[in-house]
């Protein structure tokens, strides 16, 4: 045989001169709940090692993050039944649980970025991503507020802002005002492509967001279709995304490849509650090695075409990268 691939595994040395794909804690994104309180931890069942932080706590948990080298931490808020209404006014209050906790992380840990999610769900009564009328979420009222509340996190120190729901335009209009205001140096990651998927359901039992009513299919994607990521990609970059992001990971690997070989910008992914969650429930049985089924998945997205990955095992990741 003139051939022989086996020759390029034979060793430790051999293996890691030629792998072709590197993951670094510096390509991870520490997803993590925030919730009012001091020194309040409030596991989450479904997602076994998360929970809900008060902000002194997430304060903690960011150094942890940044010793580690990772690159930075998403926040979604955790709000009581009280402060949800129809519009979520709560989500632009510079007061408010989610603009206290961008400033908290801004003094204490300001080398990691914070990347704050721009989305009804986690505001409004009804656990939708935007304002219902007539039982549908409506574009046109929904817009606005999602600026108002991209503004009110920039105002608090938001280093990027994460729209994840899927309203036509907002990218622009958030671009837009971020601009008008002076916040030139805000980046924007969208939620480019985001799936309707039924792998968001821990996710939803931590921050309690569920649809009250319906689905989310009028807005976020069709599991079955990936032509029409790359138009959602292009109407993005038109309207100055800075990142893109594709969401769930793993099982729309394609769907990273494809943007990634058709768009400039730096590709992130979402590696979901859901995925996050199969991990650990297979690994308390003792079906997984979670520790080398995490790494596995995660490499697997870089190669995918990811840049970024957003994971709930990013300690973890980190951890085991380390040694
Ligand atoms: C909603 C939002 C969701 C997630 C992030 N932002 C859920 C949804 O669309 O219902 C899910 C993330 C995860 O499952 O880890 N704006």
């Amino acid at each position: 045989m003139l051939s022989r691939p086996r020759r390029n595994r034979r060793s430790p040395a051999m293996r890691n001169a030629i792998r072709e794909t590197q993951l670094s804690s510096a390509n991870l994104v520490l997803p993590s709940f925030v919730q009012e309180g001091t020194g309040q931890r409030h596991p989450i069942d479904s997602m076994p090692g998360c929970a809900r932080l008060s902000i002194d706590l997430l304060v903690e948990q960011a150094k942890e993050a940044r010793e580690l080298g990772i690159a930075g931490i998403a926040i979604f808020p955790a709000l009581s039944d009280e402060l949800k209404d129809a519009v979520g006014t709560e989500s632009k209050n510079p007061e408010g649980l989610f603009q206290r906790a961008i400033r908290a992380l801004k003094s204490a840990v300001p080398e990691l970025l914070v990347i704050s999610d721009v989305a009804l769900d986690p505001y409004s009564s009804d656990g939708h991503d935007g304002v219902l009328v007539d039982g549908l979420v409506d574009n046109e009222q929904t817009v606005p507020l999602l600026v108002d509340m991209a503004l009110a996190q920039a105002a608090a120190g938001a280093d990027v802002i994460a729209p994840s729901d899927m309203m036509d335009g907002r990218i622009g209009a958030i671009r837009e005002a971020l601009d008008d205001a002076g916040y030139f140096d805000v980046a924007i990651c969208s939620y480019c492509a985001k799936y309707c998927s039924a792998f968001y359901g821990p996710f939803r039992d931590a921050l309690d967001s569920a649809p009250r009513g319906g689905d989310k299919k009028t807005y976020q994607m069709d599991p079955a279709n990936a032509r029409e990521a790359l138009r959602e990609m292009r109407l993005d970059e038109e309207e100055g995304a800075d990142w893109l992001m594709v969401k769930p990971g793993l099982p729309y690997a394609d769907v990273i490849r494809d943007l990634r070989d058709s768009s400039e910008l730096p590709i992130a992914t979402y590696h979901v509650s859901g995925e996050f969650a199969m991990l650990k429930a297979a690994a308390e049985r003792g079906w997984l090695d979670y520790d080398a089924a995490l790494l596995e998945s995660l490499v697997c997205l870089r190669r995918a075409g990811a840049d970024i990955i957003f994971t709930y095992g990013a300690l973890d990741a980190a951890k085991i990268l380390r040694h």
